[in-house]
Order: C-alpha cells, then structure tokens, then sequence
C-alpha cells in the first residue's frame, strides 16, 4: 500500500509556503550573482547525460526542502513498493512493474509470490527470434516474399511509444524495413497507409493491452480485409499479422494464431508499455540488440533512481522541481524542447505519459485535492519552436517552465547546423533567465540612433523581465542506451510526483467516460430517425450531421 499523506500537512510543505513569500520574486541571475559554484552545484551528471538545473528559482532552502517533502511523503518506501512487486495501482489491484520488462540484472521480482523474470525472458526471446527472422528475410509473406512494411497498428501507448522510439533512434533502422503506424480511427490514417505498402510485403503489427479498443480493432479490421482481398487465402493471415497484447481470447476471436501473439501482462501499463511486447517493431525497425541497449538504458537508470540520493537523483531532482512550480508559483504547463528532430515526438510522448498518468483530482484517501497536480506538458522540437510559440515563453503572462535537451554529438554532422542548433539551446535557456533590462534596451536603441522620444515609444515593449526557469539536459549522442535512459528518467519523475501530490498514477479512469458514450452515440448515428435522448448540443450535432451527410 502507498502513503496516504496530504502533501499539504507536511511539515516541508508549511515550510515552503512561508519561504515562498518572502522567496517570490527572487531573480535566478542573482542567485548566480552570489554563488560562482552553482552550475556544479545544481548539476548532474549521470552516465552520458548532464542535467544542468542551475538556471530555476531555487536556492539551497528551497532544495532541501523540497527534498524534506519528498520523505515527508513516504517516497523511498513508495519506491521500493514499485520495484517490489507490490500492488501499487490500488484502484485497479496491481502491480506496476515497467521496470521489470528491463531489468536487465534479471533479479527475481514477485508478483503473487511468483517470479516474474522467466516469462519477461521468454517473451523477449520470442521478440529476438521474430525480429531477427523478419530482419533477416528468413520470414516471408504468403507468395514467399521477404518482409519489406511492417505497420503497427495500435493508439496510445500502443502506439505513441514505438512511434517516438522508432523516430528517436532512426539512424539504427534496418534499411529493408520500412515502418508504419496506425491510430487514429479516421479512415484516412489507415486507407493513406495500405496506399504506400504491398500486401505480399506488409507485415501487421495489431498493438492493444485489452485487445478491445474501438480505433486499433476498427483499424485492425480494415487491414485484414484489405489483406484477404489480395492474398483470397485466411491461412495466410498467419504470415501477415502478429498481436501484442494480454488478451489471448480476443486475439484468437480477431483470427490471430496465439503462436503469433507477443503476451504481456496487466501490471504494465499501456503508457509504460515500450518496454514490453509493444515494443516489437522497435526491435524490428532497429535490431533485437539495439532495443536490449535501449532497456539497459532505461535499467541504468532505474538503478539510479532506487539508489541515489533524493538530493542527487535526477528524476527526484526534475520531479521536486516541477512541484515548486506548479503548486507555490502556480505554473499550470511545462513544456519538453528537444533540440534533437529525432526527437520530435517525445514531447507528445510524455504528454500521455505525464497527463495519463497524473491528470487526477482525487486523492488516494479518494477526496478531491485542495492543491494543483498534473501539469499541461507540451513541446516541439527546438528550433521550430522559437519561430512559433516562444513569445509567449518569453514575454507572455504566464511563467513556464521548460525543459531543454540535446546531444553534444549529432548523428548528422552537416557543415555548420549542429553548433547553430546549440548555440540556439544556449542562447534561448540564457535569455529566458537574463531578459532584457530597460537599461540595456535604452543603450541598444541609443547606439541604433533613436531618438529620446522613439526610445521612451519602444522601450516598455522590448524589455524581457527574464527569469523564466529552464533545466538542460545535454547528452553525449542520442543512442539507444541514452534515450532509454532518459524516457525512464522522465517516467520516475512522474511516479514521483504522483506520490507526492497522493495520487494514483498508473490508473486512467478519465478516458472511460468519453468511450462509453461514443459506443452509446454510434448505433444513433444510422437511419433517419431524429435524436433527442442527449443534451441539447449533442442532440442538435448528431442531428445536423445527420442531416448533412
Ligand atoms: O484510452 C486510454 C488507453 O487505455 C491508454 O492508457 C492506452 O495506452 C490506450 O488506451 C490503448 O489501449 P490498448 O493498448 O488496450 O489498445
């Protein structure tokens, strides 16, 4: 059983709060002003990653307050209480064990008294297998031919996961192999897909933990169809489509052979869910060794973060800082800028991982929280964002804080891009601490050759008040090992703040509502019969669609 402390009774919390007002309006360049070691002071190094959190508004209090929260609430015995096996998504009696699909020192975990391991290593077995075959041509399609597509069907983190990894780690692909995913229900995702591939060729990949969600069993279908219509043979559905997923009676209802079903299990949750049989076409696209880098990665960092010091954890560090600002300054949004176009789905990523995860208002006492939790993340990649939406980072009304990442060494070292790319990363975290001062503008428009009344005209709209909080996390290359790192590190960081903000992180009842009455809306959207039976505006929609179509 996790804690169930409000995290508001703290002792820390209380302390914070009294801080916090006479601390508010602290700027982050005078905190440098006074400590010419706070670059080493406030950074770490783990493996090939820095993560330089020198530039927010925190000083030693702050830290180690936020570091007496996190005790406070019982976070060390809630760590162990994950990696042990214990049955920590109480709202849905169980485990959560991501960590145990790569725990690569392969130590017994227990679930029900049962050791885990074997069947984690036996599925990754029949993973190594499958994506070698598949890799190596050694699997053909049903007219004999290698596989040359592989489409994945599957949404959320069915979907967004292989997605982001696949993209991310884009220069260890395969080159025989072309990737595809599949999520949105709208036909047009599906029917612009079975455009571009061969059905003698393509290889389906039918994502879903539950093996019941409405856009992957919609698509699935569609893909078979398609399929059938080619190849005129069901038995050679065998060859073209494989399941991922803990339902083996609804993938042998769907027409998938159980042997060509990768099994997982229901203490993995589907935004946790690379890691495990979901994984397949990462393995597939980058090679089975490839993707056991990625898990040692995400293994070496697991390790980190059960063993290091709240003080020096990095996703400890990241988790306490997102909670200064969003519960004492009032951020409501964190944005995630990978200077890396590799990565430029992770923010979307961890949009799910993090709004999923912790877009909750009860608490584990089940009352409703008095206190913010889960932020609004968001994020593209660095530079296209500046040309977009940091105006308002930098001069809008409200603060936001954002995490900035790159790679020292790009995988495409093209003339000059990569030292402009990072001059960028720099230059952008160093202005939205500095600003700009009215001084600074004055002198700049005086040199331009303004005159004193242009100056007194222009001047209020080209200051920057500056100190908007940025952590960089700068890392060697984006390899396998690295972004395996840095997604666990992320993930823990959002296990963290869930304990602390007593919530329950690895539940997602909030997406059942919408379902639930899109099951109900579509047998009323047949025939020609008016609809009454919603409110007003649903009832008017459905009835103007009705009428349009
Ligand atoms: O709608 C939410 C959700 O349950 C996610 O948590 C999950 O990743 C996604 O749907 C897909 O679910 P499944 O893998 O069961 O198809």
């Amino acid at each position: 059983m996790l804690p169930t402390i409000n995290p508001t009774t703290t002792k820390a919390w209380g302390a914070l709060e009294a801080y916090f007002a006479e601390f508010n309006g602290t700027q982050i360049k005078d905190l440098f002003a006074k400590d010419e070691k706070r670059f080493e002071k406030y950074s770490l190094q783990f493996e090939d990653i820095l993560l330089d959190f020198s530039k927010n508004i925190v000083d030693d209090k702050v830290r180690a307050l936020l570091v007496q929260l996190a005790e406070e609430c019982g976070l060390k015995s809630a760590i162990e209480s994950e990696f042990s096996g214990d049955k920590i998504n109480q709202t849905e009696n169980r485990s959560v064990l991501h960590v145990a699909l790569r725990n690569r020192s392969n130590t017994p975990i227990l679930v029900d008294g049962k050791d885990v391991m074997p069947e984690v290593n036996e599925v990754l077995d029949q993973m190594k297998a499958f994506s070698e075959s598949v890799i190596s041509g050694e699997w053909t399609g049903y007219s004999g031919k290698a596989i040359t597509d592989i489409v994945n069907i599957g949404i959320g983190g069915s979907d967004l996961g292989p997605l982001m990894v696949t993209e991310a780690l884009k220069p260890y692909k395969k080159e025989n192999i072309s990737l595809h995913f599949v999520s949105n229900v709208d036909g047009t995702h599906i029917a612009e897909t079975l455009k571009a591939v061969n059905p003698e060729t393509t290889l389906f990949i039918v994502a879903s933990k539950t093996f019941t969600t409405q856009e992957t069993m919609t698509n699935a279908n569609s893909a078979k169809s398609w399929f059938l219509e080619a190849s005129r043979d069901e038995s050679a559905v065998a060859k073209h489509f494989v399941a991922l997923s803990t339902n083996a009676n609804a993938v042998a209802a769907f027409g998938i052979d159980t042997k060509n079903m990768f099994r997982f299990w229901d203490w993995v949750g589907g935004r946790y869910s690379l890691w495990s049989a979901i994984g397949l076409s990462i393995a597939c696209a980058i090679g089975f060794d490839n993707y056991v880098a990625l898990l040692e990665g995400a293994h070496a960092m697991d390790n980190h973060f059960k063993s290091a010091d709240f003080d020096k954890n990095l996703p400890v560090i990241l988790a306490l800082i997102g909670i200064w600002y969003n519960n004492f300054y009032g951020a409501e949004t964190e944005a995630i800028l990978p200077y890396d176009q590799y990565m430029h789905r992770f923010s979307a990523y961890f949009q799910q991982g993090n709004m999923e995860s912790n877009g909750k208002y009860v608490d584990r006492n089940g009352k409703k929280v008095s206190y913010q939790t889960g932020p609004i993340i968001w994020g593209e990649p660095g530079t296209n964002g500046q040309h977009a939406f940091y105006q308002l980072i930098h001069q809008g009304t409200k603060l936001i804080p954002c995490d900035f990442m790159a790679p020292a060494i790009s995988h495409n070292p093209l003339s000059d891009h990569h030292p402009k790319l990072l001059a960028n990363f720099f230059a952008q975290t160093e202005a939205l601490m500095v600003g700009k001062t009215a001084a600074q503008v004055e002198a700049e428009l005086k040199a331009a050759g303004k005159s004193a009344d242009e100056i007194a005209a222009l001047l209020p709209f080209k200051v920057f008040e500056g100190n908007i909080p940025t952590n960089s996390i700068l890392f060697k290359k984006l390899t396998p090992f690295t972004l395996g790192a840095l997604i666990a590190m992320y993930e823990h960081k959002i296990f963290v703040q869930g304990i602390i903000w007593n919530i329950f992180s690895f539940d997602q009842w909030g997406v059942e509502l919408g379902k639930q009455l899109a099951n109900q809306i579509l047998p009323e959207l047949g025939g020609d019969e008016k609809v009454t039976a919603h409110d007003g505006s649903t009832n008017g929609l459905i009835n103007a669609y009705k009428a349009m179509r």
